[in-house]
C-alpha cells in the first residue's frame, strides 16, 4: 500500500551546462590562468581504468591536477584553444570533478534531470522500524529487466532467501565508506552489461552514491530503495552522487543524477543497527532545522535521547519533503541547496581524518555531521551571528548521537586546518560555512551566498574536541 507520495520535479530551465554547440574555436588550455598545457603536453599519460570508465584518456591525470591546484568549484574552465587530443580528457574530468564546473566556451552536457517521485509504502506501520515479517512490497516496482545492485548486510539479513529475488539479476555487494572510490566505480561498471537501461540500488547511502555515480557515467536510469534512515531522509532524494577522491576527501568527483524513482519501505529499517539509526537521526534533525519545525525539531531531540522506536512515519515523510523542496527549487547547489550542507564542512573533514586513522572502526557519517553542525552553531556565535546561550547547542549535546572523541585535538585540527580547502564549497581556497543565525535561519555572506567564507577556527575546534573527549 502507498502511504504518500512527493514529486520532486526540478525545474529544466536549472541546466547549468547550456546546450550551446562550441564549433570553430581555437582551442587552448588555459584554466584559472594556469597552463594546463604544462600538465598534459609532451607527458606520456597512460589510459587507466578509470579514463576508460570516464571515456577519455588523460581524464583522471587532469582530476589530479585540478585537485593538487585546488580548484574551486565555481570558477569555469576556461578551455578556449585546447589542443585537440585533450578536448575529450578536459570535458570528461570537468563533468565529475566536485560534481562538475563549467565549461568557457560552454559545453553540451547530458545530465539527466528529470522528476523523481518519491514513494513511501507501509500503510498500516505505526512507527518508522516496527518488525512487521519481511515481505517487502518494494518488488512491485521493479521491472523485468532492471539491474539490481544490493547492500550485501541488507541481502543477508531480510531478502538472502525470497524467491521474488530469484527472477531478477542482481548483484550483491560488500561496500565501506572508505571503497566508495573509482576503483569500485570501475569494478561496478564492469558488472553492468550493455543492454542495462535501469539499475535498482536497494542499500544505503554509500551503495546509492557509488550505484548512482555509474548510472550517471553509463546514462542508465536509477531507482534507489534506501534501506538506512540516513538514505531514506537523504541520500536517496536529490540526484547527488559522487566518490571519494583520494587523497582529496569525501564525495570530491560525482555529478548530479536524478533518480526516476525513490521506494521508501521504513521497515526495511527493522534490522538497522544503533549506530546507523544515530547517524540517519543526524541528517533528520539538520533537516528539521533548516525547515524551522520546532515541533519536528523537539520529537527528533527525543529520539535522539532514547530510541527510533518512537518515530512517526509522517514525521520521516516530514523530513524527506524538506529535501525534496529544497532540491526541487534549486537542484544544482547554486543557491538554498548549500543549507543542506549545514554541519558537513567540518563533519566532511572529520570524516575523512577518522577513515584514515580508524578504518573500519571510524566515526559515522551522521557523527561527523553532528559535530560538524555544533562547530558551525558555535563559530556563529562566536561571530555573534547567533546569540550565545541558546539551548540548541545543548540539545545536541545531550543526544546519543554525539560522538565521545579520544583524538589529540591539535593533531586532528591540524590534519584539518591542511585538507579542508579540498571541500566541495570552498572557493579560492577559502572555506565557506553554512552557518545558522538562529533556528531556522541562515546567515548570507556579502556576496548573498548562503555559504559564509571563514578560515578554520583551530582554537574553536580544539576546545570542541576536548569537550567531547573521553
Ligand atoms: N548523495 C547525497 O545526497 C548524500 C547525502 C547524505 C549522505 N550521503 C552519503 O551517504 C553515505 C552514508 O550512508 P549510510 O549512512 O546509509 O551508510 P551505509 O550505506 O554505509 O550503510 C550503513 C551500514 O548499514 C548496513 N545496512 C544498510 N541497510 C541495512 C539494513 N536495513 N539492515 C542492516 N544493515 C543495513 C550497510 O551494510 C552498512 O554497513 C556517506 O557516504 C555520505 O557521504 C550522500
Amino acid at each position: 500500500m502507498i502511504y504518500s507520495k512527493i514529486k520532486l520535479s526540478p525545474p529544466q530551465s536549472a541546466l547549468p551546462f547550456p546546450d550551446t554547440k562550441s564549433a570553430g574555436f581555437d582551442w587552448a588550455l588555459v584554466l584559472n590562468n594556469l597552463d594546463f598545457t604544462k600538465c598534459l603536453d609532451g607527458q606520456s599519460v597512460e589510459l587507466t581504468q578509470f579514463d576508460r570508465f570516464l571515456g577519455a584518456l588523460g581524464a583522471s591525470h587532469l582530476l589530479n591536477f585540478a585537485f593538487a591546484q585546488r580548484l574551486d568549484r565555481n570558477t569555469p574552465w576556461d578551455i578556449t584553444n585546447v589542443s585537440v587530443p585533450w578536448r575529450l580528457a578536459i570535458k570528461a574530468a570537468s563533468r565529475v570533478y566536485k560534481r562538475g564546473v563549467k565549461l568557457i566556451p560552454a559545453d553540451t552536457k547530458h545530465i539527466s534531470i528529470q522528476e523523481t517521485e518519491i514513494i513511501f509504502l507501509d500503510s498500516n506501520q505505526q512507527k518508522a522500524n516496527d518488525r512487521i515479517p519481511k515481505d517487502f512490497e518494494f518488488f512491485d516496482y521493479i521491472e523485468d529487466g532492471d539491474f539490481i545492485v544490493i547492500d550485501k548486510n541488507f541481502y543477508d539479513l531480510n531478502i538472502k532467501s525470497l524467491s521474488k529475488l530469484a527472477k531478477y539479476r542482481h548483484h550483491v555487494v560488500n561496500i565501506l565508506e572508505r571503497e566508495k572510490t573509482h576503483l569500485s566505480a570501475v569494478k561496478l561498471s564492469n558488472a553492468i552489461t550493455a543492454s542495462v537501461t535501469r539499475i535498482v540500488t536497494i542499500g544505503g547511502g554509500v551503495l546509492g552514491d557509488l550505484v548512482g555515480f555509474v548510472a550517471s557515467q553509463r546514462e542508465i536510469q536509477s531507482v534507489y530503495i534506501p534501506t538506512t534512515l540516513l538514505s531514506m531522509a537523504d541520500s536517496s532524494v536529490g540526484g547527488k552522487t559522487g566518490i571519494n577522491f583520494e587523497p582529496y576527501g569525501k564525495n570530491q568527483v560525482g555529478a548530479f543524477h536524478f533518480p526516476a524513482k525513490t521506494i521508501i519501505e521504513p521497515k526495511c529499517l527493522a534490522t538497522l543497527p544503533m549506530r546507523e539509526i544515530y547517524s540517519g537521526l543526524a541528517e533528520c534533525l539538520k533537516h528539521a532545522f533548516i525547515s524551522n519545525d520546532r515541533s519536528l525539531w523537539d520529537g527528533l531531540i527525543e529520539i535522539s535521547r532514547s530510541s527510533l522506536d518512537q518515530m512517526e512515519i509522517c514525521e520521516l515523510l516530514k523530513i524527506v519533503q524538506v529535501k525534496a523542496d529544497i532540491v526541487s527549487r534549486d537542484p544544482f547547489e547554486y543557491g538554498e541547496r548549500a543549507l543542506l550542507n549545514f554541519g558537513h564542512t567540518l563533519g566532511h573533514a572529520l570524516e575523512t581524518f577518522s577513515i584514515e586513522r580508524d578504518g573500519d572502526q571510524c566515526l559515522s557519517h551522521g557523527q561527523c555531521v553532528i559535530v560538524g553542525m555544533i562547530y558551525a552553531i558555535r563559530l556563529a556565535q562566536k561571530k555573534s551571528l547567533f546569540k550565545k546561550g541558546d539551548p540548541i547547542v545543548q540539545q545536541l549535546l545531550n543526544t546519543a548521537l554525539v560522538p565521545s572523541l579520544n583524538f589529540d585535538s591539535q593533531a586532528v585540527g591540524q590534519y584539518i586546518s591542511n585538507n579542508i580547502s579540498n571541500d566541495k564549497k570552498a572557493s579560492h581556497s577559502k572555506v565557506r560555512w553554512v552557518l545558522p543565525s538562529k533556528f531556522g535561519a541562515f546567515h548570507r555572506g556579502s556576496d548573498n551566498q548562503w555559504t559564509v567564507e571563514h578560515e578554520f577556527d583551530s582554537e574553536l575546534f580544539c576546545n570542541l574536541m576536548d569537550e567531547l573527549g573521553n
